[in-house]
């Protein structure tokens, strides 16, 4: 089991429906291919993780990256997991609402402002992509 985490910045507005359909088709899609994950958005920037077999991760990560209605700008790949960490969500959508549950809203709120400077050290990315998963998966199963 191979997982990874990308933040990546909206090229253009998505609004409520236009995320429940890209959430809707994702659910679909990764229950298919036996990926589970979640995806939050803060208005600018995605943070999605990815969880399944090595092949189909990198198969749909690449996909991803073509997308043209974003722009990924760091990539952590997270490597063997051994076990899933969220067998039950194909692909989760975490609504504002609930990351206070998670308590990760300061952390992306941070990230989202270092990426708005004109320049940042791409470390400083992956770090808070590692802490925000590290935050979530630590919540989901204590
Ligand atoms: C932020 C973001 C996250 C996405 N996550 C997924 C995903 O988890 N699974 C998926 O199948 N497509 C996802 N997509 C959509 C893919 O980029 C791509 O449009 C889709 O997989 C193409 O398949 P389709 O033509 O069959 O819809 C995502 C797109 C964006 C912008």
């Amino acid at each position: 089991m191979h997982a990874l985490a990308y933040v990546s910045k909206s090229q253009m507005g998505f609004d409520q429906s236009s995320l429940d359909m890209l959430a809707e088709r994702s659910n679909r899609q990764n229950y298919s291919l036996g990926i589970t994950g979640y995806l939050c958005y803060t208005g600018e920037l995605f943070l999605q993780y990815l969880e399944g077999p090595e092949a189909e991760v990198a198969g749909l990560m690449e996909r991803i990256e073509d997308d043209p209605r974003h722009r990924v700008i760091e990539v952590v790949k997270l490597g063997n997991i051994g076990q899933r960490t969220f067998p039950d969500w194909s692909m989760r959508y975490l609504r504002k609402s609930e990351w206070e549950r998670f308590d990760f809203e300061k952390l992306m709120l941070d990230m989202l402002e270092v990426t708005r400077r004109p320049h940042y050290r791409q470390e400083l990315i992956q770090d808070f992509i590692i802490r925000i998963v590290r935050r979530i998966s630590e919540t989901k199963s204590p």
